[in-house]
């Protein structure tokens, strides 16, 4: 078959290991690193990807041939965790932190993530829009195609959905694919003065069943934390939305250990989020109900604690573990996903190879698009990071330095040179 475009002459192409399921433990050690390869390319989709000069078969008079001599191909990175959606900004409160004030006392105290709720309700459509916009396009230039988003600064139906909506419409017209997540239950309003169990059933009997009919969002998540949301009540809101076809997510284990993973592993989570505070316990359940865990450095690291989650042990256990930003405005205010994956080697003593299966195929799989996206598998989405990058260990070991230079997208350059096109 005659190719539209062949990407050729990189140095290494990284391509992972795709046998239509997240890589568990030891698989995540493995990859076929293609040197001297190309990648040829059609109807925006992979057509080979093969070691050496690409035949004459797969080049026609149109085809276009890109060189692209000593670089690093990866399929396009995908950040599988984020709160993408928000007014305002938070670092009035970075002065706080450095004088010890916990996350958690800042949120009691009425600012964190209900500050921000505040800053999103009274903020418009197009201003939300264009912020997250801002975001997705520094996210893209650093390598990242896909990109789940969740709510959850609006605590109300009104900001809630404008958020969902904000998604919706960035999805149609921003080069990045959006998988959009629910997640009203982020903090419980003051309009509910601290009763949790009332804003859960609020969420459940008129926010959930709009959300399914408006078709809103894919997954539904929870704050599962001390002082937020019990296991309980964790387990009650999305035991309702398995009901309704949502599918699950669960921040669980951030800061303390209170249950989330239990309600992860029993109502089979496709993935539990943050982890820092897991015990072998929790990290067992997981692997043995074969929930993802998505692990977030940059939280860590801005959180400025040194409890990095155990990565090492869960690989252990033949648990698959993602690796994203967690991008928000207050315990994760970045969009460089290049800097988490860096941390993971740091910080949780992963390997380059581990480190790229988790925001690839593993990540895809996590997104629910692991049949489209997250290797170069023939027929799967033409989405490529290009680093300037000789190997694969390169981009990790070269750290805080934005090295994708090309990103394509359905098998369009979308950025070129760092820049947005
Ligand atoms: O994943 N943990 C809850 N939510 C976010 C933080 C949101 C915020 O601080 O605004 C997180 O860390
Ligand atoms: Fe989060």
């Amino acid at each position: 078959m005659i190719a539209d475009k062949i990407l050729t002459n990189f140095s290494q192409i990284f391509c992972p290991i795709d046998n239509g399921q997240p890589l568990k433990g030891a698989e995540m050690d493995q990859a076929d690193v293609i040197e001297n390869g190309f990648i040829a390319i059609k109807d925006g989709k992979i057509l080979k990807v093969a070691a050496g000069e690409p035949e004459t078969s797969l080049i026609g008079s149109h085809t276009k041939i890109v060189d692209y001599s000593g670089k690093l191909a990866s399929p396009g990175l995908i950040d599988c965790h984020t709160h993408l959606v928000y007014g305002g900004s938070r670092e009035n409160e970075f002065a706080k932190k450095l004088n010890g004030v916990s996350y958690l006392d800042i949120l009691k105290e009425g600012g964190g993530i209900l500050s921000t709720v505040r800053s999103t309700r009274s903020a418009s459509f197009e201003n939300l829009y264009d912020k997250s916009k801002r975001l997705l396009d520094q996210m893209i230039i650093h390598g990242v195609t896909t990109v789940e988003a969740k709510s959850g600064y609006g605590l109300n139906w009104e900001t809630e959905k404008r958020q969902l909506e904000v998604v919706k419409e960035l999805n149609h017209n921003h080069p990045i694919d959006l998988v959009s997540t629910f997640m009203a239950a982020h903090a419980v309003p003051p309009e509910f003065d601290g009763d949790g169990d009332a804003f859960i059933e609020m969420i459940i009997a008129e926010m959930l069943p709009q959300v399914k009919e408006e078709n809103l969002a894919e997954f539904c998540d929870i704050f599962c934390e001390t002082g937020v949301f019990t296991a309980k009540q964790s387990f009650r809101l999305l035991e309702a939305a398995k009901e309704l076809g949502f599918k699950l997510r669960i921040h669980a284990d951030e800061i303390d250990s209170i249950g989330g993973v239990d309600v992860a592993a029993e109502l089979k989570s496709v993935s539990a989020e943050h982890l820092m505070a897991a015990t072998d316990e929790g990290i067992k359940k997981m692997s043995e109900s074969g929930v993802i865990g998505n692990l977030l450095p940059g939280t860590t690291f801005s959180l400025m604690k040194d409890t990095y989650a155990p990565a090492k042990k869960m690989l252990e256990a033949g648990m698959a573990i993602t690796l994203s930003t967690d991008s928000n405005p207050g315990s994760c205010p970045t969009s460089n996903i290049q800097f988490i994956m860096q941390l993971g080697c740091f910080k949780m003593y992963l390997t380059p190879v581990q480190v790229f299966n988790a925001v690839t195929i593993n990540a895809a799989y996590s997104v629910g698009l692991g049949d489209t996206i997250g290797s170069f598998k023939e027929g799967k989405l033409a989405d490529i990071a290009i680093w300037d990058a000789p190997n694969v260990d390169y981009p990790l070991y070269f750290f805080a330095t934005n090295l994708v230079q090309d990103v394509y997208k359905h098998g369009e350059l979308v950025s070129k040179n760092h820049q947005i096109l």
